[in-house]
């Protein structure tokens, strides 16, 4: 169980987030929207421990993630870009992680070649691919997408989404999912958390009270 126990995050002098409290079950799917600013990636980057927050903690079945070794929250960022070693190939950096072999290329819709390039020889849409397959490293418990998949076209979006929800059920994966796309969330969440400027503070008892729909996928 990943707990978010009591996150307020401020940053650049504004409060992001106050008092953000729920709970996500390894199989589960929440999506998260909120407009362009609201703090979506920021809260990602805590939950995954990339940043500290300014007050509260997260929690992987009652206890705080190590601070060395594996991190079992990963996080696939916004701009998958700036996560990849510029001067190293992308499959240094994916090896860095584990080792994925043939169909878990195919599966991710990931060309091997690719694989023998740097970051800045392919597209967007491909470098995002990689960066799913990294953070689908088996150790990872609970995953969180940072609208990544926006920059696939619809086809290649639909089959990752088919691996990232198989992967739900088989590990079994959490999934945060942040997105601006309402009609993906809808079609892949379990529960949906759409926090609003004055109703952004969940009741602190793992529930989400601005939940506005709950979708059994
Ligand atoms: N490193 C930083 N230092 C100071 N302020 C920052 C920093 N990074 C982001 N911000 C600000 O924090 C706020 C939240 O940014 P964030 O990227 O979390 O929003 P978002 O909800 O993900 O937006 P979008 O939907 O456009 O991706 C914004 O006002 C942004 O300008
Ligand atoms: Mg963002």
């Amino acid at each position: 169980m990943l707990t978010i126990d009591n996150l307020s995050i401020t940053q650049g002098g504004q409060q992001l987030w106050e008092d953000v409290s729920f709970t996500l079950s390894p199989g589960e799917r929440l999506g998260i929207s909120a407009p362009s600013g609201f703090g979506k990636t920021t809260l990602g980057r805590v939950i995954a421990q990339w940043q500290a927050p300014t007050h509260g903690q997260v929690l992987i079945d009652g206890i705080p993630p190590a601070k060395t070794g594996y991190c079992p929250i990963q996080l696939v960022p916004q701009h998958p870009e700036l996560s990849f070693n510029p001067w190293r190939t992308t499959g240094d950096s994916l090896r860095d992680a584990w080792q994925p072999d043939a169909r878990w290329l195919e599966r991710m819709a990931v060309n091997p070649n690719w694989l023998k390039r740097r970051p800045d020889e392919l597209s967007g849409g491909e470098l995002a691919r990689i960066a799913l397959l990294r953070a689908l490293d088996p150790r990872t418990r609970y995953l969180i997408t940072d609208e990544v998949t926006a920059q696939l076209d619809a086809h290649i979006q639909a089959q990752i989404w088919k691996v990232l929800l198989e992967e739900t059920h088989r590990r079994p994966l959490g999934l945060i999912i942040f997105s601006h796309n309402k009609a993906l969330l809808e079609r892949v969440c379990s529960r949906i958390w759409i926090p609003g400027r004055k109703q952004k503070s969940p009741h602190g008892d793992g529930s989400l009270p601005p939940l506005n729909r709950v979708i059994s996928f």
